[in-house]
């Protein structure tokens, strides 16, 4: 199974999440807060870094950032696909993604000097790392994904909070959000061994192109 909530049951799900949420309103609104406070931190530490960096050759590694907080839907129909009870506490314990950094940069060796700037910070700890640019998914989907937990300093109290981070270049970039966006009608198509293979083309093409950029990257460096 899935998908827990189809297009029947679509009603009564949001009616059940919609009363689930008022009467786990409080503590589960504070923790929505606390994951935006950490996607804070960690986003600071992704500017300071490139503001450090670009010092040196005067290139920022970085493109862009986006952040996101997993949306209460989705960790409503995570809970249940997992088939977890729908408390504040198993939603912290087993959901990683719920605050979402993505870090785009300019070259695979700003990624990974990014990265290692970043887990090398005495206040980061690493929960897990995929390397999806060593190891591609099948699809030919590449990244790297960190999962790190950090603190947030609150009035009275310091708090743990985990944030998944993915980095990619813009190319990785370009490649995911057109696979995310074709691949929902995929599943029903006759075609989709040829998309599958036309998906996986590009994303050589664009590893490609990530391959000579870098080698451009690095014969400026050399200059
Ligand atoms: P979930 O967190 O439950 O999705 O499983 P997981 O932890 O095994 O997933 P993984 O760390 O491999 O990937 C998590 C996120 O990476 C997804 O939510 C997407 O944002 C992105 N991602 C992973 N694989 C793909 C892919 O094949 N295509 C695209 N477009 N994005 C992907
Ligand atoms: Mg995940």
């Amino acid at each position: 199974m899935t998908n827990c909530i189809n297009m029947e049951g679509k009603d009564k799900a949001q009616e059940l999440m919609e009363l689930w949420m008022e009467e786990s309103s409080t503590d589960y609104r504070k923790l929505m807060a606390y994951y935006e406070c950490a996607i804070m931190e960690v986003e600071t530490k992704f500017k300071v870094l490139s503001k450090n960096f670009s010092l040196g050759d005067d290139c920022n590694p970085i493109e862009s950032i986006q952040s996101r907080l997993k949306s209460s839907r989705s960790i409503f129909k995570k809970m249940q696909k997992k088939g977890l009870p729908l408390t504040v506490e198993a939603i912290e314990k087993n959901l990683h993604d719920i605050a979402g950094v993505r870090v785009i940069c300019s070259t695979i060796s700003d990624i990974y000097a990014l990265a290692d700037a970043f887990v090398g910070q005495d206040d980061v700890f690493l929960v897990e790392r995929k390397d999806y640019i060593a190891e591609p998914k099948e699809n030919g989907y590449r990244s790297l994904h960190l999962i790190i937990s950090t603190p947030i300093f609150l009035e009275n109290q310091k708090r743990m909070m985990e944030v998944e981070v993915q980095m990619r270049t813009l190319s990785m970039d370009t490649w995911a959000s057109l696979e995310h966006k074709f691949r929902y009608k995929k599943e029903s198509s006759p075609y989709i061994d040829e998309i599958a293979a036309e998906l996986r083309a590009c994303a050589d093409a664009c590893a490609n192109i990530d391959a000579r950029m870098q080698h451009v990257h690095d014969l400026r460096n050399k200059a």
